[in-house]
């Protein structure tokens, strides 16, 4: 027997991307150089040194990829905008072609009936930015606010749903904590000042919007998985708190008026990462960055199940996956990234952040899974385990909403397979594939029931 799920009539149906990722034209019509250009220009920093130098071309093809996305039936369009298009130096005079660029994009999806979702801050700060001291100063806070000046001046009378940032949490660890995004540098204590002046530029950010684009709702996104301990032995324990604190709370609770979790200082002030304190927070701070905002914007993967290397491992594997699916790894539940399937985390991610920490609502602003299956020699992409992965989630996201969530929207990511950061073109998150020579794009077959979802706006479960 099978069930109809069904979803709310004004539920937002939509697929993501972000500008590095599938823009190209990194150094066209006066753009300026971006951290991640400068990043992939470095020898050693991306697999085989691939680029987004041209990545989807879709500065140039952007009319036939609303054409695509508008045959794909997609309600929404959640695309980044490169801060060194708009500011080449990062601030001072704005450059008019990058600014026409992002107009005409919001044109024309607004003329294929598709609504915009704008993300200002999806990684790539202009280098000129970084030269001065990147995200651990306080001076690209106060920067940001003027680039979100100049976008919102511009495009706010037609966006009307704003997302300051994209995953705070993996530019300040990843780009300066573990060095492996761009700028690549590894110094916790300035992670963790970039962490607070990323959350403070939301902050100062949010009214800014709302004075230029009346009416807009605006929003952040995090990345939220869902951690556990891989077994109850008080060092698996605590490493799931450590994970769950630095990656979650560090960024929930202070955007939700809980200020920074005490643990997490404490453990940092043990160890000698902070020897100053918090010294970089000044008066007001905290109280910008709980702005109230409209939505909470969620990127969902998989889960994380944390082993301390100390645990007592004596019966202590009931949380392990690697204990349930033996290598190598059975595709159906691991994606080519290595990320594991688990939809219940979604559900857990989405009741916990609405029941903790009461967003006024939710999107789903990020969710899918890699697999480079490409076409048979009929020409369909029988791209099953990620059909299937949608699947699975959707569902996930219906659980949620039936106990309660007010979850108004899901992304895909991604619309179509593109840069995939420090893994270069070697992970596929696309529902529709890319071939990167003739820039020839091919829905797939999770793209197609996608659209049979949408058109239905529910499935068979
Ligand atoms: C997220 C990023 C997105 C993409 C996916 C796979 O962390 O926001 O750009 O790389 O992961």
């Amino acid at each position: 027997m099978t069930d109809k799920i069904q979803f709310p009539k004004d539920f937002v149906w939509g697929a993501a991307t972000s500008s590095y990722q599938i823009e190209g034209a990194w150094n066209a019509d006066g753009k300026g150089e971006s951290i991640w250009d400068h990043f992939c220009h470095t020898p050693g920093k991306v697999k085989d040194g691939e680029t987004g130098d041209l990545a989807c071309d879709h500065y140039h093809l952007w009319p036939e990829d609303i054409k695509m996305m508008k045959e794909l039936g997609l309600k929404a369009y959640r695309f980044s905008i490169a801060w060194p298009r708009i500011l080449p130096e990062g601030r001072g005079a704005p450059n008019a072609a990058g600014l026409d660029f992002y107009s005409r994009l919001v044109d024309g999806l607004l003329a294929a009936g598709i609504t915009p979702f704008v993300t200002l801050y999806h990684w790539d700060l202009p280098q000129a930015l970084q030269d001065a001291g990147g995200w651990p100063a306080r001076a690209t806070a106060e920067t940001f606010v003027e680039y979100a000046d100049v976008v919102s001046r511009r495009l706010g009378d037609r966006v009307k749903n704003w997302i300051t940032h994209n995953e705070p949490a993996v530019v300040a660890w990843l780009g300066y904590h573990t060095g492996e995004h761009a700028p690549g540098l590894q110094d916790l204590n300035a992670a963790i000042r970039a962490s607070h002046h990323l959350l403070l530029s939301h902050g100062w950010a949010v009214p800014v919007l709302r004075r230029n684009s009346p009416g807009a709702e605006v929003g952040i996104t995090l990345n939220v998985g869902w951690t556990m301990a891989a077994s109850n032995s008080a060092a698996d324990l605590d490493l799931a708190r450590q994970v769950d604190g630095m990656w979650a709370r560090w960024f929930t609770d202070p955007l939700y008026r809980r200020g920074y979790p005490a643990d997490m200082t404490a453990d940092w002030t043990a160890s000698g990462t902070l020897p100053n304190g918090l010294d970089f927070i000044q008066p007001g701070d905290m109280q910008a960055i709980t702005v109230p905002t409209d939505f909470l914007g969620v990127n969902y993967y998989t889960r994380a199940v944390v082993r301390s290397e100390t645990a007592d491992r004596v019966g202590a594997a009931q949380n392990d996956p690697q204990a349930v699916f033996p290598a190598p790894k059975d595709p159906k539940h691991w994606s080519e990234m290595g990320w594991e399937t688990y939809p219940e985390g979604l559900l857990g991610v989405l009741g916990r952040l609405y029941f903790d920490y009461q967003p006024l609502k939710l999107y789903v602003t990020e969710n899918g899974a890699s697999y480079s299956a490409g076409a048979d020699a009929d020409g369909h992409i029988r791209d099953t385990h990620r059909l299937n992965y949608l699947r699975g989630h959707f569902a996930a996201c219906h659980r949620a909403m039936q106990a309660g969530v007010p979850l108004a929207g899901y992304f895909a990511w991604s619309l179509m397979d593109n840069f995939e950061w420090a893994f270069g073109y070697s992970q596929r998150f696309g529902i529709v594939w890319v071939d990167f020579t003739s820039q020839k794009r091919i829905p797939k077959d999770s793209a197609l029931w996608y659209r049979q979802v949408i058109t239905d706006n529910g499935f068979e479960a």
